[in-house]
């Protein structure tokens, strides 16, 4: 059994085509990377995987159910860390816990201790558990993101998610960022579809790529096979390609 399983699953907004007959599978503990230019998907095909945007056609499958709403057990990491700013790193870690109580608890916001503990291990998962009191205000952009997969992590997730994570950072953190949420990943045989616009990094942390473009996987391979043909087909026109070609 996949962990994921999509089918043919299209997406439209209006005249516009998201996401075009897209089929693949992922098996458990995979780290996937989603490639391609601004517009060809990536974000609607992530927010499809979570629940959080219903497919024009087609269907997904997560552990074999499928996905028809908002799943707590799918955790999402975004460009923007959407962390309390005013809490500390281990309390932002905590509401990942939330995801999995009900509302009346959650306002009363009574964790458990498994979930407190839960916290501690994300942090020390990410390298911040010496920075757990410290306030998310005050951390770097780096930092802030790895709290975000803290928090994701404590969601106890089948699925992880991240949407262009390190789209916000200086190529330092960007890397040590990624880096964190590979261990992670590997830690707790977790699987992972991630979408990054750097080529670079992708090649640097990926083992599958899935390229999309035009809302349509052009490419779905491993690093060995993701040449500089491939990512130019990725990510230029033809014409464009051909050109970049022409001047040597
Ligand atoms: N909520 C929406 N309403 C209308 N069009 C949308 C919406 N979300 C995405 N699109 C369109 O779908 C296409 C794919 O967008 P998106 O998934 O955000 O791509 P990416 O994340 O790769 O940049 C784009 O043409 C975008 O304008
Ligand atoms: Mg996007």
């Amino acid at each position: 059994m996949p962990a994921v399983s999509v089918q043919n699953v299209t997406k439209r907004f209006g005249d516009t085509v998201a996401v075009e007959n897209i089929s693949f599978e992922i098996p458990e503990g995979e780290f996937v990377v989603l490639l391609g230019p601004s517009g060809a998907g990536k974000s609607t095909l992530l927010r499809i995987l979570n629940g959080l945007t219903q497919p024009t056609e087609g269907t997904v499958h997560i552990n074999d159910n499928p996905v028809t709403g908002r799943r707590s057990d799918v955790g999402m990491v975004f460009q923007m860390h959407y962390l309390v700013e005013t809490m500390s790193a281990y309390r932002n870690a905590l509401t990942g816990a939330l995801s999995r109580v009900s509302l009346v608890e959650s306002l009363t916001t009574q964790y458990e201790r498994s979930d407190k503990l839960a916290a501690l291990e994300a942090l020390d998962t990410v390298g911040l558990l010496d920075e757990a009191r410290q306030r998310a205000g005050s951390m770097s952009g780096g930092q802030k993101q790895r709290v975000g997969i803290a928090r994701a992590l404590v969601q106890r997730p089948n699925l992880l998610l991240a949407d262009e994570p390190v789209a916000s950072l200086d190529p330092k953190a960007a890397e040590e960022v990624m880096g964190y949420m590979k261990t992670a990943a590997h830690e707790r045989d977790l699987t992972t579809v991630a979408s990054l616009h750097q080529v670079n990094l992708a090649r640097e942390f990926g083992e599958r790529y899935i390229g999309l473009r035009d809302g349509q996987v052009v490419f779905d391979g491993g690093r060995d096979d993701l040449t500089m043909d491939v990512v130019d087909h990725i990510y230029y026109d033809d014409e464009e390609a051909g050109m970049v070609e022409a001047m040597g």
